[in-house]
């Protein structure tokens, strides 16, 4: 299988006034096509960060940082912009829909910005709300829905574009453990049955259990792997976390 991730000995600093903090120091990072990957951390340990290169949201001090075969380094901060709408897709802990949308609107917002045919963009959209499980909620605003639909509506407008790669940062931050548990079996389903390549970041072992293997951020830099192998076996994860995270 080809990376559609390749992260190359990265570094980032961040100042502050008289502050340097080297948030990654020297992180690489390889994920094959249709895997899903976990990457698990303290906070402060350069989880968001990295995953905000990744999706060319920033640029490192130092390294590359390819996906799908594209080297995110080398491009404008316009060939980045468009590259990032085009092949990937990115959900927050926070939702970020639009209040005034509607589910589905929302859903189709990212293709209607891009000039896309309506018929097509809405038949894509349809396929993502049946895919998230929300046939019954498409005509609902964001605010008659609860925080693990809105986040499910979040995950439908990320896969609109049918993204090489779809990143996750603390996806379930803001969910009570039923909505997060439906959030982690829907991911695991992307996975399975439709090949869509995940890099989530979390620092509960319950989230990532489901991915295939976990890779470990420990002051700014990989401490080792798990392989959990998506089973959402959260006391394994665990255990080897308390190992490798020391
Ligand atoms: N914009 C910024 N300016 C200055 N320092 C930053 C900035 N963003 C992150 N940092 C610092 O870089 C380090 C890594 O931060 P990062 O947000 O990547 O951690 P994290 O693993 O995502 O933590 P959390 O679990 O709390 O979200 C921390 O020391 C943080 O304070
Ligand atoms: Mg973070």
């Amino acid at each position: 299988m080809p990376d559609v991730v390749n992260v190359i000995d990265v570094h980032k600093h961040y100042r502050l006034g008289a502050e340097d903090v080297h948030a990654l120091r020297g992180v690489c990072l390889r994920v094959e096509a249709g895997r899903f990957v976990a990457i698990m951390g303290a906070s402060g340990s350069g989880k968001s960060t990295l995953l905000h290169l990744i999706g060319g949201l920033d640029l490192p001090d130092a390294g590359r940082i390819l996906v799908a075969g594209e080297d995110l380094t080398q491009m404008t901060d316009r060939q980045r912009t468009l590259f990032r709408r085009r092949r990937m897709g990115i959900v927050f802990q926070a939702y970020n829909l639009l209040p005034t949308l509607t589910a589905r609107e929302n859903v189709m917002l990212p293709l209607l910005v891009d000039g896309q045919p309506i018929e097509a963009i809405e038949r894509r959209a349809d396929e993502l709300i049946r895919l998230v499980h929300l046939d019954r909620r498409t005509a609902h605003a964001p605010s008659a829905l609860s925080g693990g639909e809105q986040q499910r509506v979040a995950i439908a407008r990320a896969l609109l574009n049918s993204p090489d790669l779809l990143l996750a940062d603390e996806p379930t931050g803001n969910l009570d453990p039923g909505a997060s548990l439906e959030i982690w079996h829907l991911l695991r389903r992307l996975a399975d049955e439709t090949r869509t390549t995940i890099v989530m970041v979390t620092h509960e072992a319950a989230a990532a259990a489901y991915a295939d293997r976990v890779h470990v951020l420990r002051e700014g830099q990989f401490a080792g792997v798990i392989e959990s192998e998506g089973k959402g076996d959260a006391a394994l994860v665990a255990s080897r976390y308390q190992e490798l995270a020391g």
